[in-house]
């Protein structure tokens, strides 16, 4: 059973050792705005789970910036009474100066992806974020191998060796990792190809959590097996969009005169909360 809180952001260590324990995995949803964010603790508070709010870093940017990502999320924690445990996570930090920024303005957890780097390298940068935020009480979850990206499935030697995942978790104490084996941000062009093998290998290896990325569009049957794989932590990101611009392209449609703004966001809500509600009966989060 999850803990119930007092308002605060947490890191993701406690919620995701329990699912690792357990054998489920806690949901990742990046946020865009306001209503989203808005949309997912309200549907992770119904259903009392804890969630991972993920925040690239061009959604900080579009959202103004960490600081006001921060007080936002924490006061509608507040405002809407969420006691879940929240934690606010920077996805896919490019540098280490990004994810610094990111916990001085409060974010209680980063990701730091030098996974495009050589493994001495993303070894290098993923230690100094290491060694600032574990200081702070903040999570750090970090990359290796070569996650694909819009649809295109990744060839066998973009994926992780278990090998190098053992090297990059103990140069560097991580909390979680994400070992790319096969799986796509953004939909899929063809029937997702994960290394199950690999993934079971690498979680018997390691004892921190695993992660999912590109978790839109795969098959219940492969998340499934992902999760008795050892996956702790799933992405997801790509169908909230797609489910959240369908129902406002219809709305428009069909309601050619509305110009409130809050009435065409909005229109998007249940779209939104209904992906939610399934990732979360999926992953087992329940
Ligand atoms: P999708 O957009 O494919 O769901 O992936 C999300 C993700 O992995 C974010 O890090």
């Amino acid at each position: 059973m999850i803990k119930l809180g007092d308002y605060m952001l947490t890191n993701f260590n406690e919620m995701l050792s329990l699912a690792k324990e357990k054998k489920y995995a806690v949901p990742h949803f990046n946020i865009n705005n306001l209503e989203w964010s808005k949309y997912i603790l309200e549907e992770c508070q119904k259903e009392k789970v804890p969630v991972i709010l993920g925040v690239s870093e061009s959604a900080i940017k579009y959202m103004g910036g960490s600081n006001t990502i921060v007080g936002m999320i924490k006061g509608l924690i507040k405002d809407l009474e969420i006691t879940i445990p929240v934690c606010l996570h920077v996805d896919h930090g490019s540098s280490f100066e990004t994810c610094k920024e990111a916990i001085d303005a409060g974010f209680s957890s980063v990701m730091i992806d030098a996974s495009a780097l050589k493994l001495n390298e993303n070894i290098e940068i993923t230690k100094k974020v290491v060694d600032y935020a574990h200081q702070k009480g903040i999570s750090v979850e970090a990359e290796i191998g070569h996650i694909g990206s819009q649809g295109a499935n990744p060839t066998n030697d973009m994926n992780a060796t278990v090998e190098d995942c053992i090297k990059l978790y103990q140069a560097t104490e991580i909390d979680a990792l994400a070992p790319a084996l096969g799986s796509v941000h953004g939909f899929y062009k063809e029937e997702p190809n994960l290394d199950f093998e690999r993934m079971k290998e690498i979680n018997e290896k390691l004892p921190i959590p695993l992660v999912l990325h590109g978790g839109s569009g795969i098959p219940d049957e492969q998340i499934k097996k992902a999760i008795a794989c050892g996956i702790s932590k799933i992405n997801v990101n790509t169908e909230l969009q797609a489910a959240w611009s369908y129902a406002i392209r219809n709305f428009l449609e069909e309601n050619k005169k509305v110009y409130d703004p809050r009435k065409i966001i909005s229109s998007g809500e249940e779209a939104i909360k209904n992906v939610i509600a399934e990732k979360i009966k999926l992953f087992g989060t329940i």
